[in-house]
């Protein structure tokens, strides 16, 4: 485990540590993907997605493929959310075009077949090759990012067994069988702690929890779904490794992003671009660290909207610890010059 004081020439590390700093470090959600010809090129050599995500060597290709290009502050593992459900048993496949399928959990009895929890790491040793590899080659000014879903989100997609845009059948099943509900979330939530131990044992120097769906939870269902999972997931990996810091990103939470850094035990707040920057600089920047949060159609469309949007969120977060990033995912119609257009006008260099 590396200690933060040793690791301070790196700014992430730095904002993520409560510094103000005078250029906010950068990176990007999918910043390896589709809008990269390299990784199109190294996803076809690796003949589909998951097996992309479980060769080592090519994994952390396409994760270095955009610091090379652009110098991110940070790279961020590739693999996938999904891969802890298969790890504890689901089928998982992509269909191309539409998205992730599974087999599904919603009753007590498949939800006992699912793998014990150390028997996870067999199929998920190859992602703690990748980020020993990354750790090894990243340059010395790039912080490495491991990642997973929080257990709310994992959760939606092991139920549905696909992306839903409302997530009904989660709802469904926490509604009409408290039991089973509870009983994967506290299962998704066990096999978060360990996978993202093992990460930073490889290697990983933060982490961040994607809760893509905490937007579709209100009141005591935000509470006890999105922001005490990710809590326990927090408290249990801090105290396993004190001083390596955490990114939560409960995506679409509104006006509940408002005292989540406390809630959850987070050091960054990632926040997406349903709420304005100004905002978030009064109700969310005072708890700590701040990450995002321009829309990602700019690098689709770029030009003056894209500098003056840059540069407007840039200032609203100029008093406080602050990663820029943005509000979600890179798409790959992005034309990868907007990003440098982005980056330049971040850096102050356009
Ligand atoms: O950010 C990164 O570059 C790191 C790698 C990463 C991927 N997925 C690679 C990926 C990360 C952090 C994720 C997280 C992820 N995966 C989330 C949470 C973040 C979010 O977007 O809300 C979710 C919900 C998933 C599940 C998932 N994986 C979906 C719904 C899809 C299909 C949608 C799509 O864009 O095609 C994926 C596939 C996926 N994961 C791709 C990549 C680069 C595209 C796969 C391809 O190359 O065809």
């Amino acid at each position: 485990m590396k200690d933060i004081a040793m690791t301070s020439d790196k700014k992430i590390l730095r904002a993520l540590a409560g510094e103000t700093l005078p250029t906010p470090p950068i990176w990007m959600m999918r910043q390896a993907g589709r809008y990269l010809p390299e990784y199109k090129a190294t996803r076809a050599q690796a003949g589909d997605f998951l097996s992309l995500c479980y060769n080592p060597e090519l994994a952390a290709e396409v994760t270095l493929q955009p610091i090379r290009r652009y110098g991110f502050d940070a790279a961020i593992l590739f693999a996938d959310i999904l891969l802890v459900p298969q790890a504890l048993g689901a089928d998982l496949w992509f269909v191309t075009g539409e998205g992730p399928r599974l087999s599904t959990i919603t009753t007590a009895d498949e939800l006992a077949a699912l793998k014990p929890l150390d028997a996870i790491h067999d199929t998920l040793n190859p992602i703690y090759e990748t980020v020993k590899i990354l750790s090894a080659e990243l340059p010395a000014e790039t912080t490495l990012i491991g990642f997973a879903g929080s257990p709310w989100t994992v959760a939606t997609y092991m139920i549905a067994g696909q992306g839903t845009p409302d997530q009904g059948p989660a709802h469904l099943l926490k509604d009409e069988n408290r039991p089973v509900f509870d009983g994967l979330i506290n299962r998704i939530t066990e096999a978060t702690i360990s996978y993202l131990s093992m990460q930073i044992q490889a290697g990983a120097e933060v982490v961040k929890l994607f809760d893509s769906w905490a937007g579709s939870l209100q009141g005591d269902d935000f509470l006890n779904y999105s922001i005490k999972p990710m809590q326990r997931i927090v408290t249990a990996l801090k105290e396993l490794h004190p001083g390596v810091p955490v990114i939560a990103f409960p995506r679409g939470a509104g006006e509940q992003y408002i005292g989540t850094h406390a809630a959850i035990g987070a050091d960054c707040v990632a926040v997406d671009d349903g709420v304005d920057a100004a905002w978030v600089a009064e109700h969310v920047q005072t708890g700590g660290c701040v990450q995002g949060n321009l829309k990602s159609s700019h690098m689709v469309t770029g030009g003056d909207a894209l500098v003056s949007e840059t540069r407007r969120i840039v200032d609203a977060l100029s008093g406080g610890p602050h990663i820029f990033n943005l509000g979600h995912g890179i798409t790959p119609d992005a034309n990868p010059e907007n990003v440098q257009l982005m980056i330049d006008t971040v850096r102050g260099n356009a």
